[in-house]
């Protein structure tokens, strides 16, 4: 069993952000074009093909994780309650970082709300952003007995891999505290990867959970809401990206 699948090696460093020494940091563009004019190989179309693939990996990902954490959150008014708990106790305890009329959530407040993130977490689960990834083998193997020969293309269905319930008891029910709990100590390190796993895991894996965290903390602090739908009744379309073929209806109330 290997201890670490890999997926904390890539991806940004949090703390890089609160540097105190203000190293200046290159910004993605910048980053690409600076290439390019070093080295003419690498084409204004590689540049191209470099943005594309960060706005897709991205954007469509990261909306679609956060849709379905609130709709399983409106679904159950019990964890939503433990969300608002967290919320207020973590941003009640300062009353600084306001710009205007907003309060701005800081980098250390994102790293206190852990039942947050282990309801993103367990949405995740349910619903990886990126249900299936694919390998093409290089040489033969064997998986679980069966020869598989070099030059295939094997597909990983994440989807289908977080519902072993050896792993998680109950697959589908959304219970986050399997995040919080002892359980995730012992699973094995495969047994949860939406971000996949091995060199070509997500580099923007953090960068993902932190701007779940920041939107879903700023919706949920200022509304209660509730799914229209259950669960059931919402069918996902076959496509790169976990989708519903119909829209989730939710309802917001603000929060007195
Ligand atoms: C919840 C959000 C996200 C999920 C679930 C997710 C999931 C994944 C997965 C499963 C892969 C690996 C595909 C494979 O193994 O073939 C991947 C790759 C990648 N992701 Fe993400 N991703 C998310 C957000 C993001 C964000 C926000 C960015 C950039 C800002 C990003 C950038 C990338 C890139 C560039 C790759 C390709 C890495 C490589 O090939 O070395 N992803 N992502």
């Amino acid at each position: 069993m290997i201890a670490n699948n890999g997926n904390e090696s890539k991806g940004d460093d949090n703390e890089e952000y609160e540097t105190t020494d203000r190293r200046r940091r290159m910004a993605f563009l910048d980053s690409l074009l600076s290439e390019h004019f070093r080295n003419s190989e690498f084409t204004e179309e590689d540049i191209r093909e470099e943005v594309d693939t960060f706005m897709f990996e991205g954007h469509d990902t990261t909306s679609m994780a956060i849709s379905w954490t609130l709709h399983l959150i409106g679904l159950n008014p019990d964890i939503q309650d433990k969300c608002h708990q967290e919320l207020d106790a973590v941003l009640n305890a300062s009353a600084d970082d306001w710009v205007g009329e907003r309060r701005m959530i800081s980098m250390n407040e994102l790293r206190e709300m852990k039942y947050l993130e282990a309801c993103i977490k367990e949405a995740l689960r349910l619903y990886p952003s990126v249900p299936f990834v694919g390998r093409h083998l290089n040489e033969d193997t064997t998986i679980n007995g069966y020869a598989v020969p070099a030059g295939v293309t094997c597909l990983v269905f994440l989807y289908q891999v977080h519902r072993d319930p050896q792993c998680f008891p109950q697959p589908e029910v959304y219970r986050p505290e399997r995040f919080l709990d002892n359980s995730h100590m012992t699973r094995h390190p495969f047994a949860f990867v939406p971000f996949s796993a091995g060199a070509r895991n997500c580099i923007g894996q953090k960068f993902a959970l932190l701007e779940e965290k920041t939107i879903l903390a700023t919706i949920l602090r200022n509304y209660t809401i509730k799914s229209l739908d259950h669960t059931d009744v919402i069918k996902i379309a076959p496509e790169l990206v976990i989708r519903p073929k119909t829209p989730i209806r939710m309802q917001f109330t603000p929060r007195l």
